[in-house]
């Protein structure tokens, strides 16, 4: 529903949105995976559409109700997940990678099942391989001018540095024009209904967003979106 008084200010715009958590397969039973519920992209392309954008979600595993008016693309993999973004972003104004992709897939999928032996000490190795970083390659390709790229960090501070100092460090390193950073810890981002962040602008600036609900935090991102959209 449209939020009294909110000016459909992202109306004539396509916006995609990635939500979910990769999936990537060692064998035909078994996976390795993250605990990203989708909530975040899916309340990112709920408030979007409110806002009068034609609207693409990528969805990796999620189990939440589709969004209706949104076109809503399935995918399991980083790898396909890439391919989906990819290809929706080619006549985007914006694009949110809010999916929690995989860093490190198994390399090499066994098409049988792997197998126990009768050795109780005996265990496989899973060697891994690196996945494809989409938002940096997003950040490199832009199809048009004035395309926004926006990432989402879940960050824990640690000795040598901040929350904050790893969201800076990693918008530079991506290249993409917005960070949304969130501290992850004990009931915070993951699985919560809630969230709070801080939305890092390529240009120094920084913009906190208190606890609340994941449709704030979205509406507060489009803000930002929306401003930094050429007319
Ligand atoms: N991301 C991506 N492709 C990947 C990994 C991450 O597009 N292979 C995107 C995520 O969707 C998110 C952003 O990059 O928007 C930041 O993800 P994060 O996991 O915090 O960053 P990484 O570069 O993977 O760094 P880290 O080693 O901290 O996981
Ligand atoms: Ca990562």
């Amino acid at each position: 529903p449209r939020s009294p008084g909110r000016a459909p200010d992202l109306a004539g715009r396509h916006v995609v949105v990635s939500a979910g958590g990769t999936r990537e397969a060692l064998d035909p039973v078994r996976f390795l995976g993250n605990r990203s519920s989708g909530r975040q992209g899916y309340a990112l392309a709920r408030a979007a559409l409110s806002r009068g954008a034609q609207v693409t979600l990528v969805a990796a595993n999620v189990a939440l109700d589709d969004v209706a008016g949104a076109k809503t693309v399935r995918v399991g993999s980083a790898a396909e997940l890439r391919d989906a973004v990819v290809d929706a972003a080619a006549d985007a104004d914006a694009v949110v990678m809010a999916a929690a992709v995989a860093d490190f897939r198994p390399r090499g999928y066994r098409d049988a099942k792997i197998k126990k032996t009768s050795d109780p000490d005996d265990a496989p190795v899973i060697e891994l391989e690196r996945t494809a970083d989409i938002l940096a390659e997003l950040s490199a390709n832009r199809v048009r001018a004035g395309q926004i790229i926006v990432g989402f960090a879940a960050e824990t501070g640690d000795a040598g540095a901040s929350v904050l100092d790893h969201g800076r460090a990693k918008l530079a390193s991506k290249g993409c024009d917005l960070l949304v950073v969130n501290e992850v810890g004990a009931d915070r981002g993951f699985e919560s209904e809630q969230n709070q962040g801080v939305i890092l602008d390529h240009d120094g600036g920084s913009t906190e967003v208190p606890r609340g609900s994941k449709s704030a935090l979205a509406h507060a991102l489009w803000d930002h979106v929306v401003e930094r959209l050429p007319a």
